[in-house]
């Protein structure tokens, strides 16, 4: 591995949304090169070039989180160019609209997917690149809060030994009992999006006590708020540089700050916090 001077920091999804808010804010402020990937080099350079407009200097590397390969050509690039990794933000997701006509079963097994086994397959081949001082931040959502599940799989996801094996057991479970058709009477509820977040939320848990052992690395989720994206529709209330604010602060925490916890607006929020 070759071992450099220069930082790096990684943003998944920076292409468009709160993942190219998350890119100019980390610009601002981190020394050290910002990697814009995005799945669409296309889109992926439209995005670099709009924010060297901006006087700002992201890279560009492809990413697409759903694809084994692609993360390890990701990984071998950092690895040969910079020795290792300093920053990682998961931010790449997708939902499938409200008023969406395909199937249940297809929603929860292809929004799981990406929103779970993505970022897991990420985080999991980068992990072993961040330093010491490192900053892992997973964008969920305040739509997977714990209370969307029954109390019997609430004790489950938020167990303070719940392994990486498990969660990915618990997630498999929840995709399996929809495409059965019993996925209520098990205890889960209707949101496919919702689930892939209450699994990223908890994958943050895990991977913060698996960077325990690691110098200053710290692992965590936060929502961004109602964004004015693509995914979310006009009627949000933030824009994409104010939803990127949470994300942007939890990749420069300071030494000493929480692990393993859930965020909303630079605060650590209980993970069932209800919301209006
Ligand atoms: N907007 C909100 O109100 C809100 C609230 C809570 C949480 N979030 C979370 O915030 C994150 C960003 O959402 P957003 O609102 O900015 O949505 P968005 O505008 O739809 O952007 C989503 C980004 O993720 C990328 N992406 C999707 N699948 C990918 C894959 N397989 N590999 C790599 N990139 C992929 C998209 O790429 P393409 O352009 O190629 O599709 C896009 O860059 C998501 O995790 C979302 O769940 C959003």
């Amino acid at each position: 591995m070759a071992a450099t001077n220069v930082k790096v920091a990684v943003v998944t999804g920076g292409n468009k949304g709160i993942g190219l808010g998350v890119v100019r804010g980390i610009c601002k402020q981190f020394k050290g090169d910002v990697i814009l990937t995005s799945r669409d080099s296309e889109r992926g350079v439209a995005a670099v070039k709009a924010l060297e407009g901006e006087g700002l200097s992201p890279k560009f590397h492809q990413l697409d989180i759903d694809s084994q390969q692609s993360i390890a050509t990701l990984k071998e690039f950092l690895e040969k160019n910079y020795g290792g990794l300093d920053i990682l933000v998961n931010n790449a997701g997708i939902a499938y609209k409200g008023a969406s006509t395909a199937p249940f079963t297809e929603q929860a097994a292809v929004t799981v997917k990406t929103n779970f086994t993505g970022t897991l397959n990420v985080t999991k081949a980068l992990l072993p690149l961040i330093r010491a001082h490192g900053r892992i931040v997973m964008v969920s959502s305040r739509v997977g809060r714990l209370g969307i599940v029954k109390p019997h799989l609430q004790e489950k996801f938020n167990s303070p030994s719940l392994t990486e094996a498990a969660l990915v057991t618990l997630m498999d479970q929840f995709v399996q009992d929809v495409a059965e058709g019993k996925h209520t009477e098990q205890g889960w509820p209707s949101s496919a999006y919702g689930m892939s977040k209450v699994g990223m939320t908890a994958l943050t848990k895990v991977v913060a006590r698996q960077a325990a052992s690691m110098d200053d690395v710290l692992v965590n989720a936060c929502c961004p708020g109602w964004v004015a994206t693509d995914m979310a529709g006009t009627n949000a209330r933030l824009t994409p540089d104010q939803g990127a604010e949470t994300p942007v602060f939890l990749s420069s925490l300071p030494a000493g700050s929480p692990t393993g916890e859930l965020w909303y607006l630079k605060k650590v929020i209980p993970w069932d916090t209800h919301f209006s």
